[in-house]
């Protein structure tokens, strides 16, 4: 695992879009993972920044979400399409058909793990890290060859993510690529930085690897860079 560190969010976000950019530079029909949450919206600015000066950087790219809210439609101010709208698919010149994520209304395991395949398999896939160390949805037990599949969200991760849902309605599952998924990914990008990561990303440090820490799981793969923030509590 390759580790760098940074003392502020917006150097580490800088990074990682650097780390998309050179990617999409090097292969153009590239296959992206997509992360959601608060870490990776510096990311998505710069590339959307970068992406103004540029022809056509997303024409050919290729991008699949890892998760995605059940029971929530996808024009909900709440869900990741919507997210993934604002903060990239609007305002690059990636093609719609191009973009996938798990349908949250008609959960399809399957069918999602299929899409995937056909594209070619994820070639570079970013992630983003939860307080308890879940990858995508994937939450503490997760075994570690787990494929895309609906699951129950815990209540901390309801609790941390209470604020896309002011109405209270906070969905109880959602649909998520497994682990065994995401580790086929032929490269992996960790964004570990925020509020309460702290303690998840001192427990990832430490290289024990535990289905009871999902991150952990990153461990086994051999391509894997650690963007990590400093003094975050
Ligand atoms: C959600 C997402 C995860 C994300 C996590 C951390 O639970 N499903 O993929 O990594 O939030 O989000 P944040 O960056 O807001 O701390």
């Amino acid at each position: 695992m390759k580790w760098e560190t940074f003392n502020s969010q917006a150097a580490l976000t800088t990074r990682a879009a650097e780390l998309m950019f050179g990617a999409i530079r090097a292969n153009p029909k590239i296959v992206l993972g997509l992360p959601t949450g608060r870490t990776p919206i510096g990311m998505y600015d710069r590339v959307v920044q970068e992406c103004a000066r540029e022809y056509r950087c997303f024409s050919d790219v290729v991008t699949f979400n890892l998760d995605e809210y059940c029971g929530v439609p996808p024009d909900h101010t709440g869900s990741y399409f919507t997210y993934m709208k604002r903060h990239l698919f609007d305002h690059v010149d990636l093609d719609p058909r191009n973009t996938h994520l798990p349908n949250g209304m008609a959960p399809d395991p399957s069918a999602y793990e299929a899409e995937i395949r056909r594209a070619g398999g994820l070639d570079l896939t970013f992630l983003g890290l939860g307080r308890n160390g879940h990858i995508g949805f994937n939450e503490p037990g997760t075994p570690f060859d787990s494929r895309t599949r609906v699951v129950e969200l815990t209540q901390s991760t309801r609790h941390a993510n209470a604020d896309l849902f002011p109405d209270g309605h906070v969905p109880t599952h959602a649909i998520t690529m497994g682990i065994g998924t995401i580790l086929e990914s032929r490269e992996i990008v960790l964004l570990a930085a925020g509020e309460g990561k702290a303690e998840a990303i001192e427990r990832l440090r430490s290289g024990e690897v535990s289905e009871e820490f999902p991150a952990s799981a990153l461990w086994t793969h051999g391509n894997v860079s650690v963007l990590c923030g400093v003094r975050e509590r």
